[in-house]
């Protein structure tokens, strides 16, 4: 059986239970992809599901949630996508399926249900691509939870972090926002302003209670609402994308995973107008990955973290490995239950 490099855990715990071993490379079910994965991005449910139970997750488990790759195998049933295609998503529906896949994306191969995958834009890097699944997901899917409406204003809490990004660069271009303003501490101001904020407030400076603007939608990345509520208008919207919802107001937000709300954003992707954000410090190379969650669990990251340079990931960006590994091997799926440790 071939074997690939992926990081694990087999019990709950700080990022330090996080070993790399060699894991069996799964053969894809007949609605799969077998995917090499060339980057992959870090989320801040990877970290919260290795701290406590809160899915019913089989050891060893291997985080990581987004990816960006390469087709390398698919099973019988696949019609979309083709040996070769560049294809990014998020590959865990925690929300639909009975258990997270065993086999997540912190691992040199992986497979996915092709609905959850989409191409990737050939404008983004495999970077790039990585760091926007899951982030772009909930951004959307909270718009339409509070039922946003063109030429609303909005508040955005917490306009620096992956997901906040992402709302305020499509509160105006997807959703038609007539204003938007955004909180962030005093070293973001700037950098958050440039996703489209029209103001942008110090939390650190300014209280919501001195802010005198009110505004029909208020969209809480942050999970403030106890505070932030005051600054919605009587009967505005408010959204929490953070478990439980903080305010009785608040709506809580989950998102929804699926390739197709992917493609939907491809004309914006590829026209330069909505744009993956990598936090400025770097990259993570895939040996690194502990300090890559270090960094994300100080919960300061500026956008998406992102693992690249995963061991064999083809320097040139656009060959495979596919000669190199033999994909005709038993099904151990992402599921598996005998996905194992040599
Ligand atoms: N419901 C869902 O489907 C869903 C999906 C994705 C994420 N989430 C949850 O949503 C939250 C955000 O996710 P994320 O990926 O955006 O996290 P993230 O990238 O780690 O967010 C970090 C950002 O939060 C900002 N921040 C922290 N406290 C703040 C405050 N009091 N006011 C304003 N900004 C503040 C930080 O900016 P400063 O350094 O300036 O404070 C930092 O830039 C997490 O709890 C995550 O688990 C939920």
């Amino acid at each position: 059986m071939k074997m690939q490099k992926a990081w694990f855990y087999e019990e709950y715990g700080p990022k330090e239970v996080l070993k790399l071993g060699d894991f069996p490379i799964p053969s894809p079910l007949e609605n799969q992809l077998l995917v090499q994965v060339y980057a992959a991005a870090l989320n801040p449910i990877d970290s919260k599901r290795r701290m406590r139970p809160i899915f019913p997750s089989d050891f060893p488990a291997v985080p990581g949630c987004d990816m960006a790759g390469v087709v390398i195998g698919k099973g019988v049933n696949v019609k979309k996508f083709d040996i070769g295609d560049e294809v990014y998503g998020n590959i865990q529906d925690f929300n639909s399926m009975e258990k997270p896949k065993q086999l997540g994306t912190l691992a040199q191969f992986i497979v996915v249900e092709e609905n959850l995958v989409a191409r990737k834009p050939k404008r983004l890097s495999f970077e790039e691509a990585a760091s926007l699944p899951l982030a772009v997901q909930t951004a959307i899917e909270g718009f339409k939870t509070g039922d946003f409406k063109k030429g609303e204003t909005m508040f955005v809490v917490g306009g620096a972090g992956g997901v906040g990004t992402l709302v305020l660069q499509l509160a105006k271009l997807m959703f038609g926002a007539s204003y938007v303003v955004s909180s962030c501490s005093t070293p973001k101001l700037k950098f958050v302003k440039q996703f489209g904020a029209d103001k942008v407030v110090d939390y650190t400076k300014t209280k919501y209670e001195d802010i005198e603007e009110k505004f029909d939608f208020i969209y809480d990345t942050v999970g403030d609402c106890k505070k932030s509520f005051v600054v919605a208008k009587k009967d505005g919207a408010i959204v929490d994308i953070t478990w439980p919802a903080s305010h009785e107001r608040a709506v809580y937000s989950s998102l929804t995973v699926c390739g197709e709300i992917l493609e939907k954003l491809r004309p914006y992707l590829e026209r330069g107008e909505l744009k993956a954000v990598i936090d400025p410090k770097g990259e993570y190379d895939f040996e690194n990955v502990i300090d890559a969650f270090g960094y994300i669990e100080t919960g300061r990251a500026w956008g998406k973290v992102v693992v690249t340079c995963f061991p064999m990931a083809p320097k040139d960006r656009h060959s495979t490995i596919l000669s190199e590994i033999d994909t005709n091997i038993p099904q151990v799926n992402g599921f598996a239950k005998d996905l194992c440790l040599k």
